[in-house]
């Protein structure tokens, strides 16, 4: 993992964004580059508002300038820039290690681009050696685990840092379930489990992703599937 080739990738990003346009914004170190870099763009005098993927995120945005706005007054956004804990050949991601997976995923699904910015270490040949987030409403845990489980995941509720349950922004649980890299068929198990009662959201983004900015060291690849 290199801090100099995320903030290469996130300056590629900064690169698409044009005065007037409405971005979604994502969460993580390495959208946490692009948004520095937005904030200098913005402190320049470029005029953006954004749509921020977490409290975090949204907090760091207030600090920079960088105007916020919200999916009811921005129901369209122009392009949304996001980091990711996976990626594969066909532009798949595992998403979710930061705990924002719900609100990346709405944000992502209302842009007309989504643009993911990531170092070589996210480029994976098969999905699933980063456990798959899946944010649940607590009351579902015990049925969720099982059938995951059954699938071949070992299963284990993400803790905050006092041991406890920890509570996404929007207050829900995450089970990550660990499936090792075996998920070669990614948009048939998110298919799979969306459809268990008690799962709010997964970490796979299938069939979303436009590019991907990748850095290694301080050389960028473009990745277009
Ligand atoms: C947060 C995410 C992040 O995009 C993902 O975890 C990548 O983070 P980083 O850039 O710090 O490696 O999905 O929910």
């Amino acid at each position: 993992m290199s801090e100099k080739a995320k903030r290469v990738a996130a300056a590629a990003a900064v690169e698409l964004v044009e005065d007037g346009m409405t971005l979604g914004i994502g969460t993580g170190s390495t959208a946490e580059y692009f948004i520095e870099l937005l904030g200098q763009k913005v402190h320049a005098g470029l005029s953006v508002s954004g749509i921020a993927t977490s409290d975090r995120s949204a907090a760091l945005c207030r600090r920079l300038g960088i105007s916020l706005t919200t999916l009811d007054d921005t129901p369209v956004l122009d392009l949304a820039v996001d980091g990711t804990d996976e990626f594969d050949g066909a532009l798949n991601l595992i998403k979710g290690g930061g705990g924002a997976l719900l609100r990346e995923k709405i944000v992502a699904g209302a842009a007309k681009r989504f643009v993911i910015i990531a170092d070589g270490s996210k480029q994976v040949d098969v999905l699933g050696a980063f456990p798959l987030p899946v944010e649940i409403i607590p009351m579902a845990r015990q049925p969720i685990v099982q059938r995951l489980t059954d699938l071949g995941a070992a299963v284990t509720l993400r803790l905050d840092a006092e041991g406890a349950p920890f509570r996404t922004d929007e207050g829900h649980w995450i089970l990550d379930g660990d499936f090792g890299p075996t998920i070669s068929e990614p948009a048939r198990l998110a298919g799979d489990i969306s459809t268990w009662p008690g799962v709010v959201e997964h970490g796979l983004f299938c069939g979303m992703a436009e590019r991907i900015l990748m850095g290694s060291g301080d050389q960028l690849t473009i990745i277009t599937g």
